[in-house]
C-alpha cells in the first residue's frame, strides 16, 4: 500500500489547486487591489486542497496563524489520507503584477515528502542563481557575475551577448545590472515574480537563460520543488535585508553562509510542483475568457521522474462556481 502511494503522481491533482487560485484571482486583474487578488487566490487554493489525498502540513504559507486565517504555517491541509507532505504555497507570486495588470503573475504550489523541505523560518530574502540542465554544473555564487555569464554562455553554446538574464527590477540590483551589461549580456527586468523567472531560466523552451539576484526565500523553496529532478539548478544563500532578520535567522540556528542547492532545499525526490498563469508570461499564458469559459495554462512537474507537463484547460465558470462557494 505504501509503495503504491509512494508511486502516485500527485502533480496532476495539484494543478487543480493552482488552477483554482488562478481562476479566482484573475477576476481582479488590473483593478489595482493586491489584497483582493491575494484573498481570492488563498480562499480558492485552500478549498481545492481538500480534495488532494495527502496529509499535508503548511511549511511555507501566508504567515503565522495570528496574521493569516488561512494557509498559515503549520496548518493541516489535504483530504487527510495518503502520505505526509510538507507544503509550500504561493497563492499568487506577483500580486502586484496581477493587481497592476502586468505580466508574470502566477499561482504556485510545491510539495515534498514530510520532513524533506527546507524551512526558511525567519529568512525572507536570499541570493538566487538559476539555470537549465546544460549549465547546471558551471554556476558559482561566489564567482563574479562576469565569470558566471562566460561559463553559462559556453555551456549553452552561445555568445555572452546572446544571453538573456532575468533580474528583478529592484534598487538592490543596480550594481548587478551594471555588471551584467558591462559583461555584454542582456538583462530582462521584471518588477516582480522570480518564481516565473526561475521557471523560465530552467526551461529550455523559454527565452531566458539565467536568473540572478536577491528574492524571497519562501519563493526559492517553492521554486526548488519545480526544479528538482529536471536537471536544472538553483543556488541560493540567505541574504537578510535587515539586522532584525539576520538576528532571527541566527537565533533559529540556520547557517547564514551556506550555499544551498535544489537538493538541499528539497531532500526527497518525492516532490511535486504546479503553477498556473494568472497574467500572461513568457512561459505560461494568463487566464483567458471565452464566453462562459475560462482557459488556463499550467505546468506541473514531478521530482522523481523530472517529467514536466504543460496543461491547457477549459473551465465552465458557472458550473465550477456552482460546485463550490468560490466565484470563478
Ligand atoms: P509577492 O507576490 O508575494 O509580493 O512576491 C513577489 C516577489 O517579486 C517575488 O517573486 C520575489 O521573490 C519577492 O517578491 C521579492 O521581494 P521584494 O519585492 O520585497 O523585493
Amino acid at each position: 500500500m505504501q509503495q503504491h502511494l509512494a508511486d502516485k503522481n500527485i502533480a496532476l491533482d495539484l494543478v487543480r489547486v493552482t488552477e483554482a487560485a488562478a481562476l479566482a484571482s484573475a477576476r481582479f486583474t488590473g483593478l489595482g487591489d493586491k489584497e483582493l487578488v491575494d484573498r481570492a487566490a488563498v480562499d480558492a487554493m485552500r478549498i481545492a486542497f481538500q480534495s488532494i489525498h495527502i496529509k499535508g502540513t503548511i511549511i511555507i504559507g501566508e504567515g503565522e496563524k495570528d496574521e493569516a486565517p488561512m494557509l498559515y504555517t503549520g496548518e493541516k491541509v489535504g483530504f487527510g489520507d495518503g502520505l505526509e507532505f510538507d507544503i509550500a504555497v504561493d497563492p499568487i507570486d506577483g500580486t502586484s503584477c496581477v493587481a497592476g495588470g502586468r505580466p508574470n503573475g502566477i499561482a504556485a504550489v510545491g510539495i515534498a515528502l514530510g520532513g524533506s523541505m527546507f524551512n526558511p523560518g525567519h529568512s525572507y530574502y536570499c541570493e538566487k542563481m538559476a539555470v537549465g540542465p546544460d549549465a547546471a554544473g558551471v554556476i558559482d555564487l561566489d564567482a563574479p557575475i562576469k565569470d558566471n555569464l562566460e561559463k553559462v554562455a559556453k555551456a549553452l553554446g552561445k555568445e555572452v551577448g546572446e544571453l538573456k538574464v532575468f533580474v528583478l527590477d529592484k534598487p538592490r540590483h543596480s550594481q548587478l545590472i551594471t555588471d551584467i551589461h558591462k559583461a555584454g549580456a542582456r538583462v530582462m527586468v521584471h518588477s516582480d515574480g522570480d518564481i516565473a523567472g526561475a521557471l523560465m531560466a530552467v526551461d529550455p523552451i523559454a527565452d531566458i537563460d539565467m536568473l540572478v539576484g536577491i528574492g524571497g526565500t519562501p519563493e526559492a523553496v517553492v521554486t526548488a520543488c519545480a526544479i528538482k529532478g529536471t536537471g536544472g539548478q538553483m543556488l541560493t544563500r540567505l541574504a537578510p535585508k535587515t539586522e532584525q532578520e539576520r538576528e532571527a535567522i541566527i537565533k533559529d540556528g540556520v547557517d547564514l553562509k551556506a550555499i544551498r542547492t535544489v537538493d538541499d532545499l528539497i531532500t526527497s525526490d518525492q516532490c511535486f510542483f504546479a503553477s498556473t498563469g494568472v497574467t500572461p508570461g513568457d512561459l505560461l499564458e494568463g487566464v483567458r475568457y471565452k464566453g462562459e469559459y475560462a482557459i488556463t495554462s499550467s505546468i506541473t512537474s514531478r521530482g522523481r521522474t523530472g517529467t514536466r507537463r504543460y496543461i491547457h484547460a477549459w473551465h465552465d465558470r458557472k458550473k465550477l462556481s456552482q460546485m463550490s462557494s468560490i466565484e470563478y
